[in-house]
């Protein structure tokens, strides 16, 4: 086929004036929220929302209040951050959709076969998940197993046994001893934890980049980490044997897979590194900030050293960490850090148009938005629990902050009657995380360390989150290494 040089030019054009025209006319539907289309066709505000989401975000916010619509990459983003009536809205609907929203990052993060990579199954899925966790001797089992793991990675025959003020990375200690006890924990002492550590760690690293979609040639570690994770996961569910080995929770989870006719290594595959990642990327460093501002502060360490002694059980010879995890003070240090560090997101497809109850800008009284199917909403956590109207010095640790006396002076908006709801790091409606349990668990096993070890800070504070191109991508990771010291004690707290 021969073109010439003037035929081409000239389709080139109509489709750039196409393009173009259609831009200009894209504008915000009747009742809908205000439409920022940015003023590149298609792209619409795709750069500066990549590049500089955080701030970007807060100029709209300031600009067009707590719903807008933002047109990117030819797609509509609704971002939604109104306490008062929108969110509490969203969470009620049931036209919306968690899976089709995150479907693609499965198939093209997770790697899920094309098998199950069907939202009808995997809502199937995301419900039994919910189900089968929810139970308590299965909870209870997993929480056995990873402790029983954690205290032998940390006691007698362990490298830190004879530490005596013994430097170490905090967020590396963290990372290394709660990954192979919750992963035994989940999977049982067959799976290859120790093995896989490097190459999670290295996918973990660098997940961002594959929501990003950095080409492999800019993400070697991460790609590589993933194919090695992958591949020892899928190894793992071909084996009988080794399943059987696992914990009630995961044995119910392969079981439904069964039953419902997937059997391949791909299908397992794909489907458990996802579990994993939703229950390593977010609990691991969530767990590190607890400890991390606990050590920071002296005064905050006696009174937790004090809880852990109030619940030492000569029995067991260990804590009750169902007890400290109720402690009121224990309870507001880590909501203070989820808080502050969570930066996750929910986001949901929306399947059919739906009427949201939003308030526009505080003064104003609530009114109805039209959200079209077909958009993507989402609510930014950070929008909320960074915001000084409800919690002042919002980018401040107070670990007293959540405690009941502090309810109008250090949260506002806490009355009954004011009807404001700004708290949701487990995101919400029937998409809650099923693993909030877990992770409260795991931040005071951690915490319980201070029991058998002396953890004295090294740098001066705390380090800073790392946020930038990672705004979102879950709870922060620390920009840079904690360095304390550690001692283990004569004997441990309590006994
Ligand atoms: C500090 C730790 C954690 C935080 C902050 C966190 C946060 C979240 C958030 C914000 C969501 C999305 C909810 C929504 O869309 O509204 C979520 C979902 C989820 N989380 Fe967590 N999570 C944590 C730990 C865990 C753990 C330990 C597990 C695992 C075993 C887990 C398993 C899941 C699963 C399976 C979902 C998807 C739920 C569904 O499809 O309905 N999470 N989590």
């Amino acid at each position: 086929m021969m073109f010439n040089i003037e035929t081409l030019a000239g389709v080139v054009g109509i489709i750039l004036a196409g393009a173009i025209g259609y831009h200009v006319l894209l504008s915000a539907p009747v009742n809908g929220p205000p439409l920022v289309k940015g003023y590149f066709p298609f792209l619409g505000v795709g750069l500066t929302f990549a590049f500089d989401t955080e701030k970007y975000l807060e100029r709209c916010r300031r600009k067009f209040g707590t719903i807008f619509d933002l047109y990117l990459g030819g797609q509509n983003l609704i971002i939604l951050s109104d306490p008062i009536a929108g969110i509490q809205s969203l969470f009620k609907t049931r036209a919306v959709s968690l899976i089709g929203f995150v479907i693609y990052i499965d198939k093209t993060v997770f790697a899920y076969s094309d098998a199950i990579a069907n939202v009808d199954y995997l809502e199937g899925v995301a419900k039994t998940f919910v189900n089968r966790l929810t139970n308590t001797e299965r909870l209870q089992q997993i929480n056995n197993w990873t402790t029983n793991v954690f205290r032998d990675l940390t006691g007698q025959r362990s490298e830190y046994w004879n530490f005596k003020d013994q430097e170490i990375n905090l967020f590396d200690f963290t990372r290394w001893t709660l990954y192979i006890s919750t992963m035994e924990g989940l999977f049982g002492p067959e799976f290859p934890a120790k093995e896989t550590f490097d190459s999670y760690m290295n996918f973990e690293d660098n997940i961002f980049k594959f929501i990003r979609k950095y080409p492999p040639f800019m993400n070697w570690k991460g790609y590589t980490g993933r194919k090695r994770y992958l591949n020892a996961i899928s190894d793992f569910f071909m084996d009988q044997k080794k399943v059987a080995n696992s914990s009630m929770f995961v044995q119910a989870m392969y079981e439904y897979f069964v039953e419902h006719g997937f059997k391949a290594r791909e299908d397992f595959g794909g489907y458990f590194f996802s579990i994993t990642v939703a229950a390593e990327s977010n609990a691991l460093p969530g767990a590190f900030w607890l400890l991390a501002h606990v050590v920071a502060d002296t005064k905050l360490k006696a009174k937790v050293e004090e809880i852990l002694i109030k619940h030492y059980d000569p029995e067991t010879q260990f804590y009750d960490l169902h007890a400290i995890v109720a402690e009121p003070l224990i309870h507001s240090c880590f909501s203070e850090c989820l808080r502050l560090y969570a930066n996750a997101l929910s986001g949901r497809l929306v399947q059919k148009d739906i009427t949201l109850s939003v308030v526009q800008k505080p003064s104003e009284s609530p009114h109805n938005v039209i959200v079209r199917e077909g958009s993507q909403l989402l609510v930014f956590q950070n929008m909320i629990h960074w915001d000084e109207e409800v919690f002042p010095y919002p980018r401040t640790f107070i670990a007293e902050r959540f405690l009941e006396e502090n309810k109008e002076v250090l949260i506002k908006h806490t009355d009954k009657t004011d009807n404001w709801k700004s708290f949701y790091p487990w995101g919400g409606g029937g998409h809650t995380c099923p693993g909030r349990h877990l992770a409260r668990y795991e931040a005071v096993l951690l915490l319980s360390i201070l029991g058998q070890y002396d953890i004295v800070a090294v740098d001066e504070s705390v380090p800073q989150p790392s946020v930038g191109v990672r705004y979102s991508s879950g709870v922060c990771k620390p920009e840079t290494p904690y360095r304390v010291k550690m001692s283990r004690r004569d004997k441990c707290l309590g006994s």
